[in-house]
């Protein structure tokens, strides 16, 4: 998958910019503050409708502008994807190639990336809550069937909720909504739990080939045991539910663990090896992105040298395999300049305004 152009109008600081990457590595230099980041957000919320920074699209908007306006054109192996998304005072709209769409989930899969930035050691750090989401968003990047399934076990979460909450909850409607959270929960669980088989291999591999040292392990930890039945599970903690108003079991309790040394990365890793962690799980994502779709997704890399030493920044280059497309931002360069070949394009951008630097 290849970003032939990203356009952006009025996107936070960017008032007009247009971004022709090359193939291969795409440098982006800036001082703090310039706009990097929001170039690789602008894609971002192309290919998921969403921003890792914000669910406001009101701050999406340039400061005293009503809206924005921005558009990607992605080759892809077979075919050619335009994506237009716009907002204007509360209002959202988005095309493919051309065409409205009624659902803005609709545009998921269209263009597939990768995302990788600092915040990104919360994956390791975080909550429970933060790996789900992972897991959400990836998986719903390249499986329709798991997006279709996610949405109907969170409506079938919030409506059993909402009758748990009752005072005399009507059991033969929790059946209902039983039915329905198992069926669903079970192609979340089949679904994370193949995901995660896939990637965990390609992440213990790129863990070590940038960390040169202690291994890694990442393991899909789900809230009912794989061999378990949930429609038994739910009707087993019915009582609890009922008494806590909630649905106390289920994959929305999943999570992920990460193991760095034989030791849980969460409490025991340093900034560094949670931080490798993070960014080996995504690296694993590319092999796995071209295993199911035949293609490298988008692999965009932002301020990913600030905690990283020189030597695990130069091991994390040549991770990259050289046929996907990588968008990286980062301050400084001159400490980083061995790092990069003559091949890779490079962008300045200064107050929003991004040039070419090596054309
Ligand atoms: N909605 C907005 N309108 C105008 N400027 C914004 C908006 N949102 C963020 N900014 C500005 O954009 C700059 C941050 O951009 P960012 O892409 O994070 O920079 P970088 O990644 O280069 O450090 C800040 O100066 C911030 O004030
Ligand atoms: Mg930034």
């Amino acid at each position: 998958m290849f970003l032939i152009e990203l356009t952006c109008e009025n996107f936070r600081g960017l008032s007009a910019m247009r971004f022709a990457p090359g193939p291969g590595v795409n440098l982006i230099r800036g001082d703090n503050a310039q706009g990097k980041t929001s170039i690789l957000e602008a894609l971002l919320y192309l290919a998921t409708s969403k921003s890792h920074r914000t669910n406001l699209e009101s701050e999406l908007a340039r400061r005293g502008e009503g809206g924005f306006r921005i558009g990607a054109h992605v080759r892809r192996h077979d075919r050619d994807v335009n994506i237009e998304a716009a907002w204007w005072q509360g209002s959202k709209r988005i095309r493919v190639n051309g065409v409205n769409q009624a659902r803005v989930s609709e545009i998921l899969g269209k263009i597939i990336v990768v995302f990788f930035s600092p915040e990104d050691v919360a994956l390791v750090r975080g909550s429970a809550a933060q790996r789900r989401t992972f897991l959400d968003m990836e998986l719903s990047q390249i499986s329709p069937r798991y997006l279709h399934a996610l949405q109907q076990y969170r409506q079938a979460v919030k409506q059993r909720n909402e009758l748990l909450r009752h005072p005399q909850p009507n059991d033969a409607l929790l059946d209902v909504w039983d039915a329905q959270l198992a069926a669903h929960g079970a192609t979340l669980m089949e679904e994370r739990r193949q995901f995660v088989q896939q990637l965990a291999p390609g992440a213990a591999q790129a863990y070590e080939a940038i960390a040169e040292k202690e291994p890694m392990v990442l393991a899909y930890k789900p809230d009912v045991r794989l061999d378990a039945s949930l429609s038994e599970i739910l009707a087993a903690s019915r009582k609890t539910d009922i008494r806590q108003g909630m649905t106390t079991r289920g994959p929305h309790r999943d999570d992920l663990s990460f193991d760095v040394d034989e030791k849980a990365a969460r409490p025991f890793a340093s900034q560094g090896q949670q931080k490798t962690a993070a960014l080996a799980l995504k690296l694993a994502e590319l092999d796995l992105v071209r295993a199911r779709t035949g293609e490298y997704p988008i692999l965009m890399l932002d301020d990913v040298f600030s905690e990283l030493d020189a030597g695990r920044s130069r091991r994390l280059l040549t991770a990259i395999p050289p046929e996907a497309q990588c968008l990286l931002t980062t301050t400084d360069l001159t400490a980083r300049e061995d790092l990069f070949g003559a091949s890779c394009a490079r962008f300045h951008i200064q107050a929003g305004n991004l040039r070419r630097e090596d054309a």
